[in-house]
């Protein structure tokens, strides 16, 4: 069997070091958590679905010029991708009230939102990934004001992008989450959209129905959670073939 080097195990995926310098290999499981990892389930073809929808979105994203990480797909739960170092936030976008804004702020969920509302969070398990501002981002140095601005910029840029797909197919796009990584290249060093974009890190309700085709069918104990990614598949017109 290829033994090959582990790089990271998270929640979700794997890292081993991938055939060249600079590339990693990214290994969709089908581990899905919740809650900070308080709730876990393993759940049949979650990680195929994931490497194929997000393969999709960064291929899309990567032709409209917005870079990513992404090189490549390889097989049914596996992709090519550069190294980057990850900045430790997850900056979130929302067009809809959902998840923990309605319970923070106590908004009805479904509310539209007055115009799209981008948050930080620090990625940190031990705390629980806390909301921090964009102050606490540049103080602490875990970004520079620059790379904040790149960040945001790419974060209204995918929004748009992904608002336009999703609608395209009777989907509407409540909120996402997305990680962004340092590229170097040559000299220059440049933001690049990291990890994945799938149904784990985005809100999709039908337009027609509100049914939930996201994670929080997971999170809520709703079931049907594979089901509903595949008809996100389905909707973009993405085949899931056995490879
Ligand atoms: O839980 P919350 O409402 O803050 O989540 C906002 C969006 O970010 C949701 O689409 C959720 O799926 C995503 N998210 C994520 N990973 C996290 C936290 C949130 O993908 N660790």
């Amino acid at each position: 069997m290829n033994r090959r080097r582990r790089i990271y195990e998270g929640k979700a995926k794997i890292l081993y070091e991938g055939p060249e310098p600079g590339t990693l290999i990214q290994h969709f499981k089908d581990d899905a958590t919740a809650f900070n990892n308080q709730k876990h389930e393993v759940i049949d073809g979650k990680g195929v679905l994931n490497n194929r929808i997000s393969e999709y979105i960064f291929t899309n994203l990567n032709n409209l010029g917005i870079p990513t990480h992404f090189v490549r797909r390889l097989n049914m739960r596996e992709q090519l991708i550069r190294e980057v170092d990850v900045i430790p936030i997850e900056l979130v976008v929302r067009n809809v009230a959902a998840g923990s804004l309605t319970k923070r702020l106590g908004v009805e969920e479904g509310t539209q939102l007055p115009r799209s509302i981008i948050e930080f969070y620090y990625k940190n398990d031990e705390l629980g990934d806390p909301l921090v501002s964009e102050e606490h981002i540049t103080a602490f140095g875990w970004a520079t004001p620059q790379e904040l601005d790149d960040m945001m910029a790419m974060g209204i840029r995918i929004n748009d992008f992904l608002s336009g797909l999703f609608m395209g197919v009777g989907i509407r796009l409540v909120d996402f989450k997305i990680e962004l990584g340092r590229l170097i290249e040559g000299d220059m060093m440049r933001i690049v959209l990291a990890d994945e974009i799938s149904p784990d890190s985005c809100r999709l309700w039908d337009t027609k129905t509100n049914d939930k085709m996201d994670k929080d069918r997971f999170r809520q104990n709703m079931g049907g959670m594979v089901e509903a990614y595949q008809e996100v598949a389905r909707r973009l017109g993405i085949l899931i073939e056995n490879d």
